[in-house]
């Protein structure tokens, strides 16, 4: 399956992922340095912050309340904000995309 994937400078690129992975994995493993995941998916760093395309919103998972904690403690959260370590990829989710969130 496809992610689409903008960096913090904007260049658009298409990531194969595996179903299965989360989204933080996927990126990480189709080389996205820039999205630090410090905590390794624990959901306690939020280092993984993405915005969602709205195209997709209503098809993901709800977010748990420590996911929205941390995403209440980042200066870049918008409507769109996820943990992407917290977005587990199926095949309904081909073509997500995803543009990285600056560093807090
Ligand atoms: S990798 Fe740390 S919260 Fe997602």
């Amino acid at each position: 399956m496809k992610l689409n994937v903008v960096t913090r400078e904007g260049v658009e690129s298409v990531i194969e992922a595996a179903a299965g992975l989360t989204v933080m994995e996927a990126l990480r493993e189709g080389g996205a340095d820039e999205l630090l995941a410090l905590c390794g998916g624990c959901c306690s760093c939020a280092t993984c912050h993405v915005y969602v395309d709205p195209a997709f919103a209503g098809m993901l998972s709800p977010m748990s309340s420590d996911e929205d904690d941390l995403l209440e403690s980042s200066d870049h959260r918008q409507p769109g904000s996820r943990l992407s370590c917290q977005i587990k990829l199926d095949d309904t989710l081909d073509g997500l995309k995803v543009k990285i969130a600056p560093e807090d």
